[in-house]
């Protein structure tokens, strides 16, 4: 993905390995910052300006794509920016091969559900995505994993040219 400039005013996704930054944000949202290291992430960061105000990450494994610690700072919620990382992180997950996209929520079930998602049960996640942080995460979490619902979004006709 490429280093686009922060420029005044404008939002900017991009993608980053400066985890300082991706920890602050999770911190600031209280969610957990367990594997964000795993090598095979891609984590992205939402810019307003030069300011860093969101975050999202990709967990992929083969065919299949966790997204996880999804986080807007508060001053700047509900103008797009979650919807706009959202859809960052499917292009993402896309491109490193997932045919099938999968998250965890506590709280935003619609935001997830109007993108698309469905329900399914946390067993399709573990089949899908063994081993990977968040995953294993909450199957060795259980009481973590009490609040949160999984959800789908089968992704594989994503790039398919229709002629
Ligand atoms: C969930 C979260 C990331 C959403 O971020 P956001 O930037 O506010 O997301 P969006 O702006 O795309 O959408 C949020 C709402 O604003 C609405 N919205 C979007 N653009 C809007 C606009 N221009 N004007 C008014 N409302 C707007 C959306 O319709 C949506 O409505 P809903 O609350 O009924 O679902 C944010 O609330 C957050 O960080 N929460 C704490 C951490 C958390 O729960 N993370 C999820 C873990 S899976």
């Amino acid at each position: 993905m490429a280093i686009l400039k922060h420029r005044a005013g404008k939002l900017v996704i991009e993608q980053t390995r400066d985890f300082a930054v991706v920890r602050a944000m999770l911190a600031r949202g209280a969610l957990t910052t367990d594997g964000i290291e795993w090598p095979a992430a891609c984590y992205l960061i939402a810019y307003f300006g030069d300011d860093a105000v969101g975050v999202i990450g990709v967990e992929p494994k083969v065919d299949a794509a966790l997204i996880r610690s999804l986080y807007v700072d508060e001053s700047m919620r509900r103008r797009g920016i979650g919807a706009a990382l959202i859809m960052a992180a499917r292009k993402a997950a896309h491109t490193r091969g997932a045919r099938h996209l999968y998250c965890f929520s506590a709280a935003p079930g619609q935001l997830f559900e109007r993108h698309g998602f469905a329900m399914v049960p946390f067993a399709d996640v573990i089949a899908a995505l063994p081993g990977v942080p968040q995953v294993e995460f909450f199957r060795t979490h259980p009481a973590d994993f009490a609040r949160e619902i999984a959800y789908h979004l089968d992704i594989s006709a994503d790039g398919v040219i229709e002629r």
